[in-house]
């Protein structure tokens, strides 16, 4: 090798160096500056009278917006002051599944940006005593939510005696749907009876028991329970869809609910009436029981074996 060459080597090996420790050095930094962000918000006092419930599922089109809706309306139905905020900043659509779209004037970013009280933000349901939703901005600026923001609209919530604060989660994993899980007590992990549902399921279980408040704070874990969602009895029969049984082998949390396919799902989202309040619906049905599982009461499970046709009653025995 002549003493160019030799030259030209050690020259490409510092570059390579250099290259290797700025590189080292900005992902020391960007981890400094996540923990910063968390530093903010890990305010170690707990909510004084909030129970945060998380509906997430890391899969899209899942059931999350639907679940949210009607669990929030059902918890408020009991009597508890109630609030359900929409996370997905960018696709907002829990508005229109509860009715409320065209009261929309202010929302969540307004409130943690301080363009807006509140006050100003939260509209009353129309259906239900004790119900408040927060709608979530069309904004494209994913960085507009952030921790601190987050929690000082919990605090707010906390201070004017709301019980329970529901967060409709965006698909994903990424800062929405962590921000809309961080401050979780407990989560609904809605899934739908099928492989890529349940993966993305225990993959959010694995997020909710690492990167949530409760989990830093070494606190009692979130409490994660399974929502089984669009569950068709017929097609686990002809082993076209994963049984409740296989999904809670695979994803070991309680059972909250199975909720059954039903067209009037579909139906209710579209005349902004959550699917809870169609009495004659199973899927409302189901969603009723959920509800007063979440509560503490013990309902039996329904709707998870195939309805017997007019031949089936009729030679029941
Ligand atoms: N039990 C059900 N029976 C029939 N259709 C359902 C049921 N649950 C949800 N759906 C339908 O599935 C679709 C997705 O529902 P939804 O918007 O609640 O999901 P999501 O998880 O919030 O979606 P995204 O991840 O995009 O936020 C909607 O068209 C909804 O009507
Ligand atoms: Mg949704």
């Amino acid at each position: 090798m002549s003493e160019l060459e030799k030259k030209d080597e050690e020259l490409k090996e510092q570059t390579q160096e250099t290259a290797e420790v700025k590189s080292e050095a900005k992902e020391e930094k960007k981890e400094t500056v996540t923990e910063e962000k968390k530093e903010e918000s890990t305010k170690k006092e707990p909510f004084k009278n909030i129970h945060v419930i998380v509906v997430t599922s890391g899969k899209g089109g899942v059931g999350k917006t639907t679940s949210s809706a009607a669990i929030a309306t059902g918890i408020a139905k009991k009597g508890h002051k109630t609030a359900v905020i929409d996370f997905d900043v960018g696709l907002r659509n829990l508005d229109l599944i509860m009715g409320c779209e065209r009261r929309v004037v202010y929302d969540f970013i307004n409130v943690i940006q301080g363009e807006a009280k509140l006050n100003q933000a939260l509209i009353k349901d129309r259906h239900v005593d004790n119900l408040f939703v927060l709608p979530a901005s069309q904004t494209k600026d994913k960085d507009a939510l952030t921790y601190d923001g987050v929690e000082k609209v919990f605090r707010e919530l906390d201070d004017m005696n709301f019980e329970y604060v529901v967060c409709d989660s965006p698909a994903g994993i990424e800062t929405g749907a962590l921000m809309s899980l961080y401050f979780a007590d407990e989560a609904i992990v809605t899934t739908n009876p099928e492989v890529s549902s349940v993966r993305d399921s225990d993959r959010i279980i694995g997020i909710l028991n690492a990167k949530s408040r409760r989990s830093e704070l070494e606190l009692e874990p979130v409490a994660a329970k399974l929502l089984l969602t669009r569950y068709v009895p017929s097609r686990v029969k002809k082993a076209e869809m994963l049984s409740v049984e296989d999904v809670q082998e695979l994803l070991t949390i309680p059972l909250l609910g199975v909720i059954p396919e039903s067209p009037d799902v579909l139906k209710a989202s579209n005349s902004g009436n959550p699917i809870i309040l169609n009495a004659q619906s199973d899927a409302g049905k189901a969603y009723e029981d959920a509800v007063e599982r979440l509560l503490g009461n013990e309902v039996p499970l329904r709707f998870v074996t195939e309805k017997k046709g007019i031949f089936g009653k009729i030679f029941k025995k």
